[in-house]
C-alpha cells in the first residue's frame, strides 16, 4: 500500500500512544507486523526549543522506518520550527487533534482545536509549508454527542484538514466527552471516507482479525490504527495478519533489550510495560503486586524472569544483591508530559 509518498508493507498501523510508543516499542511492533508506526505525541514547545527530554522522545531507528512523529501545540512559530527540525528525521508528521486531557486542551491544543476550525486550518497550512515530508492529522469525532448534525460537523472539520494540505486523516470514532467509554462509532469513519479524496484511516476498538476485516468492510477506510490492543500485546499485528503471536514474556525482554540499546531504559517505563504485557495472563495480579515492591531495572527483570519460568516468588529488593541493581534511571518524559500520559486514558 502507498499513501502520500510512503510505501508500507500493509495497512495495519500502530496508533500514537503517550507513554507507550517510544522507539523501542515501535521497533517491536514493526518487527511483529505493523505496517506503519506513530510516536507518542510530543509538545512543539519542547521540540522547537530543543529541550533535552523532548529531543530524547524524538529518537527514531532505521529498523522502524517509515515512522511518523505526532506533535501537539498551537503556536504557529513553534509548529513551523518543529516541522523544520522533524522533516530530516522522520517520514511523516502527524497533528494531534484528539487529546481530551485538560492540560492539553486548556492551551487550545489537542481536541480543543476541533472547535476552532480557522486556527486548525492555519496550523495544518503552517505544517505543510514548513515540511518536506507529508503532514497527516488524527482526530476524534467533532460533535460532542450523538445528533443529526454530528456527521456534518465532523465532515466539515475533515474537509478543512484536507483543503489545508494534509495527506491523510485518521478518525477515532468517539466524541471527546466519551473518553474511552462506549463503542467507537465507525459510521463516522465511513461518512468521512465518502466525503474526502485523501486517504482516511479508521481507529477505535480493533482487537481481532474480525474487527480489522469489519472496519474495512463497513467504512472502506484505507488503513486501520490499533491502540490499546497493541499496548498489551505488540504481537497483535502478527496475530491479526497471520493468526499467531509471540510469547508476551519474550516480547517484554525484547522491549527491555531495545530500550537499553536506544538508551531510554528506566525502571518506571519497564514497570509500565511489564504491567501492560502481562495483563490478562495467569498470575498477573501477583506480578503487579510484586512490581510495587521494586524500583530498579534489575528488580523488575528479576520478577519477570521468575514469572516467565513459573518460579515466581515475591521478593523485595532488600533481598537482592545490591551490586547487581541498576538504580532507577530518570524517565525520558518531562513532568508535565508525565501528567498528561497518566491521564490520557
Ligand atoms: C495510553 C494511551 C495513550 C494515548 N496517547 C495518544 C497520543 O499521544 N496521541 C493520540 O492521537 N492518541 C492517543 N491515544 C489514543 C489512541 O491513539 C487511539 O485513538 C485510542 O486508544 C482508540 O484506539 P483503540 O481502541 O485501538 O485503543 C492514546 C490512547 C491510550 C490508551
Amino acid at each position: 500500500m502507498k499513501f502520500a509518498n510512503i510505501t508500507v508493507k500493509n495497512n495495519l498501523f500502530l496508533a500514537p500512544m503517550a507513554g507507550i510508543c517510544d522507539v523501542a516499542f515501535r521497533v517491536l511492533c514493526k518487527k511483529y507486523g505493523a505496517g506503519f508506526v506513530y510516536s507518542e505525541f510530543i509538545n512543539v514547545e519542547g521540540i522547537s526549543r530543543e529541550i533535552p527530554n523532548s529531543m530524547k522522545m524524538l529518537k527514531t531507528a532505521e529498523e522502524e522506518k517509515p515512522v511518523g512523529i505526532q506533535i501537539f501545540g498551537t503556536k504557529l512559530d513553534s509548529i513551523a520550527k518543529s516541522c523544520r527540525i522533524l522533516q530530516d528525521k522522520v517520514n511523516l508528521i502527524d497533528l494531534n487533534l484528539g487529546c481530551p486531557v485538560h492540560k492539553v486542551t486548556c492551551t487550545g491544543a489537542g481536541a480543543a482545536l476541533l472547535e476552532k476550525p480557522e486556527k486548525l486550518g492555519e496550523i495544518v497550512r503552517t505544517m505543510v509549508a514548513n515540511s518536506s515530508v507529508p503532514i497527516t492529522v488524527k482526530m476524534r469525532r467533532a460533535d460532542r454527542e450523538n445528533s443529526e448534525e454530528g456527521y456534518a460537523q465532523t465532515i466539515k472539520i475533515a474537509k478543512i484538514i484536507q483543503e489545508s494540505g494534509a495527506s491523510a486523516l485518521t478518525l477515532h470514532g468517539r466524541t471527546v466527552p466519551q473518553g474511552y467509554s462506549g463503542k467507537a462509532d465507525w459510521s463516522y469513519i465511513r461518512a468521512v471516507k465518502e466525503a474526502l479524496d485523501i486517504p482516511v484511516f479508521g481507529n477505535g476498538d480493533i482487537r481481532t482479525r474480525q474487527d480489522y476485516l469489519d472496519i474495512i468492510n463497513q467504512t472502506n477506510c484505507d488503513a486501520v490504527l490499533v491502540g490499546r490492543a497493541a499496548m498489551t500485546n505488540p504481537g497483535i499485528f502478527m496475530e491479526i495478519l497471520e493468526g499467531t503471536s509471540p510469547d508476551k514474556f519474550e516480547m517484554f525482554f525484547e522491549y527491555a533489550k531495545l530500550a537499553e540499546k536506544f538508551e531510554i531504559i528506566s525502571a518506571q517505563k519497564l514497570k509500565v510495560m511489564a504491567q501492560h504485557f502481562t495483563k490478562g495472563i495467569e498470575g498477573a495480579a501477583r506480578i503487579r503486586e510484586a512490581m510495587n515492591t521494586v524500583h530498579t531495572v534489575d528488580g523488575i527483570m528479576d520478577i519477570m524472569e521468575k514469572a516467565k519460568d513459573g518460579r515466581f516468588v515475591v521478593t523485595s529488593e532488600n533481598n537482592m544483591n545490591k551490586n547487581n541493581i541498576t538504580m532507577i534511571t530518570k524517565s525520558s518524559t518531562s513532568s508535565v508530559e508525565k501528567e498528561i500520559v497518566c491521564s490520557y486514558t
